[in-house]
């Protein structure tokens, strides 16, 4: 097994704050996991992952369970609100102090933006590192960090790439810590395929102009595909809307029609940080551009690697 160092955090927040040589440690670590899984199989022994969920969750949950058990570690927590105290009224800071007593390290995911931010002011007190499996709208870093381990791993670099973005780029936190994430790297061209009112949201995209990104409003898929290394598709992340009268209005726009790929590279690659609902149609799955269950598959490898970071010894 390769040794690793740690890591300048001690808590994974968002994306924006991490250091690009933080994020290539991750990176490269889950790639010696992916490469040799069973190596890590005590790296954990005796650890306890808590994973404290007010939201719905399937892959970002059970692959921090995944990982935690391949690592020789185990998990507690809770997926939902029912049968915890958190029906009484129990608040978020209180619940943190708990788990920090009871685990050696917490991912949260929370509706609120700001929920791991001061979820890791509170477990900071303790020692006790948060991960941040989603907070509102704001970020989703582990999803990124999944995301270009999979770009990386098909292209051999995060730089000079073509990637589409389609869907809802205003709500989706996945969108928001890719492109974080990417910017740290060097210049990748940006194509954003979205409706105006699903845009970039105007705090973000001011930050990304002073970025090396080239950021391009994109008009139409159908002309742009033929220039795409990566195509980034997004569910509309209905329960975030403000007004259903707009998702009604939107709804079904962003289906990928499989013919469109008689245009594309063969090399094009399709992610998708799921759950989809109707984006992509189930007879791409079979094309060798679609690599989202890969991807999601990855998700198991980079959070060892950051469990191992953050949690090991
Ligand atoms: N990509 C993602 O966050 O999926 P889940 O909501 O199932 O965790």
């Amino acid at each position: 097994m390769v040794s690793h160092r740690k890591l300048s955090t001690s808590h994974i927040i968002g994306i924006r704050e991490m250091s690009e040589e933080d994020i290539q440690k991750i990176l490269d670590y889950a790639k010696e996991m992916k490469n040799n899984p069973f190596e890590y199989s005590e790296r954990l022994n005796g650890k306890i992952l808590a994973l404290a969920f007010w939201e719905p969750s399937t892959r970002t949950r059970l692959s921090f369970e995944s990982a935690m058990l391949r690592l020789g570690g185990r998990t507690i927590g809770f997926s939902s609100q029912a049968g915890t105290s958190l029906e009484k009224g129990e608040s978020l800071t209180d619940t943190i102090i708990m788990l920090a007593g009871y685990s050696d390290g917490i991912v949260i995911r929370h509706p609120l933006r700001g929920s791991a931010k001061l979820a890791a002011n509170v477990a900071e007190r303790y020692g006790i590192p948060i991960i941040s499996g989603g907070s509102g709208s704001q970020e989703h870093p582990t999803q990124a960090l999944l995301d270009i381990f999979t770009i990386n791993e098909r292209f051999n670099r995060l730089s000079g790439l073509n990637i589409g973005l389609i869907g809802d780029l205003r709500y989706s936190r996945t969108i928001s810590s890719l492109l974080f994430a990417l910017s740290k790297f060097g210049r990748n061209r940006i194509s954003l395929f979205s409706h105006p009112s699903l845009g970039l949201q105007e705090e973000l995209h001011y930050y990304l102009t002073n970025t090396n990104l080239e950021l391009i409003q994109a008009k139409n898929l159908a002309e742009s595909i033929s220039e795409l290394d990566v195509l980034y598709v997004t569910r509309l992340q209905k329960e975030r809307f403000p007004d259903p009268m707009l998702y009604n209005e939107v709804k079904g726009i962003y289906q990928l029609r499989t013919a469109l790929l008689n245009s594309a590279k063969p090399e094009l690659i399709i992610l998708h940080p799921l759950p989809r609902v109707d984006e992509i149609p189930y007879e791409i799955d079979k094309s060798n551009h679609a690599l989202y269950f890969e991807q999601a598959k990855n998700g198991v490898y980079v959070r060892m690697s950051i469990l191992d970071f953050l949690i090991g010894s």
